[in-house]
């Protein structure tokens, strides 16, 4: 039998229908360019597939420090954000730690915190304001004995941001902070100070369009990294993903046009969903758009799949509320053509 905590849980789940325009996963609506592909699977051919990846991983590591500034031991690489997320709540939450978070938020972090036997803390998010509760998370922490608090901005799936200087009050209060962000890119933040007390975590699977090959990486302190090591697998990238996201990094161009392209067609559609009646879209600084409808949204969400465009149903997290990922302008179109048709 599992433990009472997992029994009650639900599995990690998503709406698996497919469709012709895909704008459910928050996804890069442009490819890895082929012939960056090529030359990478070329370089990976000659390689001997019988022996484990580099166990620092020194390749990626390496390029990550000096695309950012850092020495390599500020930076840990893994299978995904999701890993490192894994790997780093139970450094820091154990039974009974107190956690502290905006809701909704990325529903990875909950079910981390539930396994570890934290206390979760969650703090209600205005959706429509575009601003994380930052004096509410403040006065929670003070609540608190050691709290560790969990953030993630812009914000998924609402799409808000912490206000300027978010981090630096949160951690003035002596709290741990987990920064999440994986979004980052498309609020044109600034990667945050290295602090013992601070972990930020990134990914290749937005920004860079790289979700299909599992790579995030976390920054730190080196002591903090070394902590959060003893609890992370080893191995968990494996040599074809680390070649692809060492050779990204040499071509930061992908990342900027892509990060471009996706804030214009945001404001766009922005604009565009405003126009629609009985359609409310939140202020997003990432690179999807929440809204709300004067409809049923599960019966919108329904239309928009039988007419070929899958998005995301989060009424569970915001009452009568949809998510759309931010695709490229045809995809955008078809959307906003639809939806004016059936909100
Ligand atoms: C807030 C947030 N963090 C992390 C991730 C996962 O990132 P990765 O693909 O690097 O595991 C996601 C994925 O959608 C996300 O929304």
């Amino acid at each position: 039998m599992s433990r009472d905590v997992v029994a009650a849980m639900t599995a990690y789940t998503l709406e698996l229908r497919e469709a012709e325009i895909k704008l459910n996963q928050n996804e890069s609506p442009a490819d890895f360019p082929r012939a960056l592909k090529e030359q990478v699977l070329a370089s990976v051919l000659e390689r001997p597939w019988n022996i484990y990846p580099d166990f620092e991983s020194m390749l990626l590591r390496g390029a990550l420090a000096k695309t950012h500034g850092y020495a390599t031991e500020n930076l840990l690489v893994g299978n995904g954000s999701n890993e490192l997320l894994a790997a780093a709540v139970p450094t820091f939450v154990g039974p009974g730690t107190p956690v502290v978070f905006p809701k909704p938020s990325f529903a990875l972090y909950e079910k981390l915190v539930a396994v570890a036997g934290g206390i979760a803390l969650p703090i209600a998010i205005d959706p429509t304001t575009g601003v994380l509760p930052l004096d509410e998370m403040l006065r929670a922490i003070e609540r608190c004995d050691n709290a560790i608090v969990i953030v993630c901005s812009p914000n998924n799936p609402t799409g808000g941001v912490l206000p300027d200087g978010g981090i630096d009050a949160l951690l003035a209060t002596g709290a741990t902070v987990l920064f999440d962000r994986a979004y980052g890119d498309f609020a044109e933040d600034a990667m945050p100070a290295l602090h013992d007390r601070l972990v930020t975590f990134s990914t290749f699977s937005k920004a860079w369009g790289l979700a299909g090959l599992r790579v995030g990486w976390l920054a730190s302190t080196a002591s903090t990294c070394r902590e959060i090591r003893k609890v992370k697998l080893p191995y968990s990238l494996n040599i074809i993903s680390e070649a692809v996201a060492a050779t990204a990094l040499d071509h930061d161009d992908i990342r900027t046009r892509n990060v471009a392209n996706t804030i214009a067609e945001r404001a766009r559609m922005f604009e565009a969903m405003r126009q629609i009646d009985g359609v409310t879209p939140f202020p997003s600084r990432s690179n999807f758009i929440a809204f709300t409808t004067a409809r049923n949204a599960k019966d919108v969400f329904n239309d928009l799949h039988a007419r070929g465009i899958l998005i995301r149903d989060i009424g569970a997290a915001v009452a009568n509320a949809l998510r759309v990922s931010v695709g490229n302008a045809e995809q955008n179109d078809s959307f906003l053509e639809t939806l004016s048709s059936c909100a």
